[in-house]
This record gives structure tokens, C-alpha cells and sequence, in this order.
């Protein structure tokens, strides 16, 4: 194995892979799945019927949209809607047209790091809904939430999607921690949360026939192969998805089929891997009602309240400031 030290690694993503690689076992961050292609082969998956989270969210927000309206619009106040990680802005916009056709005052504040997500969500915005206004901010979650902080009105802030699923609990306790700094006592946080169910269910939705989730969790290797000059071939590479139905994780490996050595030209490295060593690349929590009100309570949120799907698949909840 390869000495380097910090300081010669030129970017996080150089440092990431690099440590994740020499590591036992190895493992891989989750975020480094979106690039342009991982972004395409997300819009897929979530497109894709047996990942049923799009559908469960949709769900909630068609159904509860006149409630959700009703704790965000109090005493004629007009009010920020801040989404971390809006993306294409699909389930939002629910949300948008039902507070647009009310005629309800409000800002929305998209927030990501693609400035080219933002561009486009902005666009079919003002062709579909011109009457919302939007004002987009660039950058990673709590670059965004800086900006907007200056702004005196009541807060509701976003996290759909059950994103927080791909953060440990320790992390998604800080994750919240950090986001309720940003926060007054008015203010709401609303957050999804894909539920504990037939493992069956979860397991199909990360292993779909098509392969579609397979090339996901590949794409990060594709990413070291375009961009530090790496040679995997990803044909070794076998997509394995588990389930562990008490802890609610689910987790995705990338298994080596073979005994290979990789190169990574720019990191000057070469990994060995023997015949079925894994790379662990993603977790994609699961949660019951206890757990959720435990991390919550660690990070002083109190529950305002929560929506369910119909099935009972998945949960919206809304959090204050305890
Ligand atoms: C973005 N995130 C919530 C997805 C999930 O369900 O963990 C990412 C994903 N990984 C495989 N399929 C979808």
C-alpha cells in the first residue's frame, strides 16, 4: 500500500477515494454517485416502479398539501420555502402550485450545488407556475442556508426524499443539529423518511431487474476511471444490495467477481482486490417511529407533527425548534 499524505491530494473527491480504497474494508462515499450520468440514472430510479419513495412522497403531498400549507401561511405572514436539494423540484411542485393557486405569499428558495438543476427548475417554473417566485441559490446546503438566513421571515425548510436515509444516525443527528441553528422559533423543518417494511419491498427497490441501480452504484467507478484515470473494469463488479430488517439498513457493496489489481493513475495507486472483497458504497436507512423521535430529540427538534402515505411506506415529518 501506498503512502500520500494529505496535503498532496489536489481535491476532496482525490482524498476520499484514495482513503476509502486503501482501507479494510473498503468503502466509497455515496455523493460521489452524482455527476451529470449519476444525476440521469437517479432520474430513472426514481422513475422506476419498484422504487416506490417518488410515488410514497407524492403521495403524501398530493394528499396533505392543503395542511402542510395551513402550518407554513399563519396570520397572513408571507413566508420563505427553502428546499435543500431541490433538484427537479417534481414533488415540490406540488406544494408550489397548491400555495400559488391560494394566492398564499411566499418565496421559494431552491438550494443546490448543480447551478444547471437550478437553471432548468427556474425555467419550468415560469412557464408552469409564473406567479412563484423563486430565488435560486447555488452551493452545498449551509452555503444556501447562510444566504437566506439574512432574511426576517418565517422559515419552512425542505429535506424530501428521504436523503437522510444515506446518513448514519450519528451524522444525521448532526446534519439536523446544524440545520436547526439556522432556525427561529417559528420556523418549520420538514423531512422524509422512508419507513421500516417487507424487507422484500426494500430489497426490490435497490436491486431492480433493469439494472438500473446496479449501474448507479457503478457510476462512482466510471467517475474514478473519467476523472483520475482509474481502470476498472466494471464488468468485475457485481452490485449487491442487503437489508437487515432489525437495524432498518440497507446497504449497497460493489463485490470484485475476480482477484484484480486496479491502477489509479492520478492518485498513483494500486488496490488489489481478492476474489469477492467489497467496496461498501451507500446506506439507505429505514425508520420507525421510535428511532425517528430519538434523533430527533438528540437534535433538540420537537415533533410538530407528520403525514403518511397510504400504503404506510413512508413519512413526512415537521420539526421545530425544541
Ligand atoms: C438519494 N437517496 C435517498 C437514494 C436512496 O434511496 O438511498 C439513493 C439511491 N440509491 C439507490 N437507489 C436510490
Amino acid at each position: 500500500m501506498q503512502e500520500k499524505t494529505a496535503l498532496l491530494f489536489r481535491t476532496d473527491f482525490e482524498k476520499d477515494i484514495f482513503n476509502g480504497l486503501t482501507d479494510y474494508p473498503k468503502h466509497l462515499p455515496s455523493k460521489y454517485f452524482y455527476d451529470s450520468n449519476g444525476d440521469k440514472l437517479f432520474q430513472e430510479i426514481m422513475a422506476m416502479p419498484e422504487y416506490y419513495l417518488t410515488g410514497s412522497e407524492f403521495n403524501i403531498l398530493t394528499n396533505f398539501k392543503e395542511q402542510i400549507a395551513d402550518l407554513c401561511y399563519k396570520e397572513n405572514k408571507p413566508f420563505n420555502l427553502i428546499e435543500l436539494g431541490a433538484g427537479d423540484g417534481k414533488k415540490t411542485k406540488i406544494l408550489l402550485e397548491h400555495l400559488s393557486n391560494s394566492n398564499i405569499p411566499f418565496k421559494y428558495h431552491p438550494i443546490d450545488i448543480s447551478q444547471n438543476a437550478l437553471d432548468q427548475l427556474e425555467l419550468s417554473l415560469k412557464m408552469e407556475m409564473p406567479k412563484v417566485s423563486v430565488q435560486k441559490v447555488q452551493g452545498t446546503y449551509f452555503e444556501g442556508l447562510k444566504k437566506i438566513d439574512t432574511i426576517s421571515n418565517k422559515k419552512i425548510i425542505l429535506f424530501l426524499g428521504s436523503n437522510i436515509g444515506n446518513m448514519e444516525h450519528k451524522n444525521a443527528i448532526d446534519f439536523l443539529s446544524s440545520i436547526r441553528q439556522y432556525m427561529n422559533a417559528d420556523d418549520l423543518l420538514l423531512v422524509g423518511f422512508d419507513l421500516k417494511k417487507n424487507p422484500q419491498t426494500i430489497l426490490d427497490a435497490y436491486n431492480d431487474p433493469t439494472g438500473v441501480t446496479a449501474a448507479f452504484n457503478k457510476n462512482i467507478l466510471t467517475r474514478i476511471n473519467n476523472t483520475l484515470h482509474g481502470n476498472f473494469n466494471l464488468d468485475t463488479f457485481k452490485h449487491w444490495e442487503t437489508y437487515d430488517p432489525q437495524t432498518g439498513t440497507a446497504k449497497s457493496y460493489l463485490v470484485s467477481t475476480i482477484e484484480q489489481v486496479v491502477t489509479i493513475e492520478e492518485l498513483e495507486l494500486e488496490i488489489t482486490f481478492k476474489a469477492w472483497e467489497t467496496i461498501h458504497t451507500e446506506i439507505s436507512q429505514k425508520y420507525d417511529k421510535h428511532t425517528i423521535h430519538w434523533i430527533a430529540d438528540n437534535a433538540e427538534l420537537s415533533v410538530e407533527t407528520e403525514f403518511g402515505d397510504d400504503k404506510n411506506y413512508y413519512k413526512n415529518y415537521i420539526f421545530k425548534k425544541k
